[in-house]
């Protein structure tokens, strides 16, 4: 009995697929197909897709070609799997065609042609109409934000708004934009989507306009000045069944979404305590230090701690408090304390201060490190008391992660979601009140 294997993301399984499957089985007397897991997909950079691991599998099975599918969850895999079913031939598309020589020391490889006029990336563009992108705002997040869009599927970023026509018109031209304006109801006019990244101060105000315009919003933190605007814009993008997502990276990226599931599995027992730090040391002058009530290190950076404990402790703290180093107005350097039921959660921010800047998740057990970059979540351990139990999980940050909250935005247009189940609109709310939280001194 001949025994073929096949691999595969099997993603909205169309008739290409079907076909690769028909001329594996028919090379030999049983077909196993391996179907590739969510986190191996995301680790290996296939970010858009669509249905699940159990809907491919299942669609994979409702073919009647394979003798059994199994799930590919790791690179490397490959050789375990055709010694373990004890595999004749590894079947494979002909895009394909070289990557898997060496495993021709195992069994045979066979390339087979590649149906020509369809594929599941082609077929994800049309799960939703394009989505045209505007950007507000044309500093440095901006500019990151465009080849960030490269990575993402169905996204096209069209234009630019800022109230200084020269800078929108500047930007424009360097990335080869299709618009550039200073003036916001035109902005508006020209996309279906907006990307907000403009000054602290316009974030709510842009945003409301947006999604009252019936636009979908991915807005920059910080998402608004108090809970209140948040339940506001929440509300709106409901009312207009619009897409609305809050830009803090980290929450979408691969690793720290497994990081907050596993700190809740239990496998740390109960978590009591949630410590992040985030600095980044800037010049005296920059914006980002000016006391014009939009400034300092609450603002700038608190984002990413609050994301931590809110995932991890919940959004419903009994008390806080917030020890500040103020200069000029400012606050440098704050160092915070949410208290909950059961667990504590601290975090230090500072644009005029350095410390290390990595989090730690104490539970009953044992306690999850996450290193400095740590909001960049790539890498993190679980460690025990006994030494010898730790265990090391690594992934990949890709880029500068603007792809993750982009992509978040696309699978809800594409689900017809209008809030993300990953920051949740309780958790930006908690996230905005306590990023707030400071009084400002004149
Ligand atoms: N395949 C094929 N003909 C197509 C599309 C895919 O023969 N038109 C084959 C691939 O070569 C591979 C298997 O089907 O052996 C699974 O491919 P997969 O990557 O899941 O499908 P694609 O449509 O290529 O997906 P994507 O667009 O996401 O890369």
């Amino acid at each position: 009995m001949k025994s073929v294997i096949t691999y595969g993301t099997f993603d909205l399984l169309h008739y290409g697929h079907v076909r690769l499957l028909e001329r594996a089985k028919a090379l030999g007397d049983r077909l196993i197909v391996g179907v590739t897991s969510d986190s191996y997909d995301k680790e290996r950079g296939k970010l858009n897709v669509h249905d699940s691991l159990a809907r491919r599998m299942e669609a994979v099975r409702a073919t009647g070609l394979a003798d059994e599918v199994i799930v590919e969850e790791y690179e490397g895999q490959k050789i375990h799997d055709i010694r373990k079913y004890d595999i004749d031939i590894f079947a494979i598309g002909s895009d394909w065609v070289g990557k898997f020589d060496y495993l021709n020391e195992y069994c045979d490889v066979v390339y087979l042609e590649r149906t020509k006029g369809v594929s599941s990336t082609e077929l994800r563009k049309k799960e939703h109409e394009l989505l045209r992108i505007g950007i507000s705002g044309t500093g440095r997040i901006a500019r990151r934000f465009i080849p960030e869009a490269h990575f993402v599927s169905g996204v096209e970023v069209v234009g630019a708004y800022n109230k200084t026509l020269n800078h929108a018109a500047e930007f424009a031209q360097e990335f080869d934009l299709e618009f550039a304006t200073d003036n916001f109801e035109d902005f508006l006019a020209q996309v279906n989507t907006v990307y907000i990244a403009s000054p602290h101060q316009f974030h709510f105000e842009q945003t409301m306009m947006a999604l009252e315009a019936g636009k979908h919003v991915l807005c920059e933190k910080p998402f608004a000045m108090n809970e209140q605007e948040v339940h506001e814009a929440y509300s709106l993008a409901r009312e207009k069944g619009v897409a609305l997502v809050h830009g803090i990276k980290t929450a979408y990226c691969p690793a720290f979404e497994h990081l907050v599931l596993l700190a809740k599995s239990g496998r740390i027992g109960s978590i009591v305590d949630v410590d992040a730090s985030f600095t980044k040391l800037e010049k005296p002058g920059v914006r980002e230090l000016k006391n014009n009530g939009f400034g300092g290190s609450m603002l700038e950076l608190s984002a990413y701690p609050l994301l931590a404990i809110v995932k991890l402790l919940g959004e419903e703290p009994n008390r806080q408090e917030l020890f500040s180093s103020i200069k000029d107005g400012v606050d440098i350097f704050d160092r915070g304390f949410i208290e909950f039921s059961e667990a504590v959660g601290s975090f230090k921010v500072g644009l005029g201060a350095k410390t290390e800047g990595s989090l730690v998740i104490t539970g009953t057990k044992g306690y999850i490190y996450v290193p400095a970059p740590w909001w960049k979540t790539s890498y993190f351990e679980m460690r025990f008391e006994d030494a010898n139990a730790t265990r090391k999980y690594f992934y990949s940050f890709d880029g500068d992660g603007l792809r993750y909250e982009l992509l978040e935005l696309v699978n809800l247009v594409s689900k017809g979601k209008t809030e993300s189940d990953v920051l949740t609109e309780a958790e930006t709310a908690f996230i905005v009140k306590m990023q707030n939280s400071l009084e400002y001194i004149d």
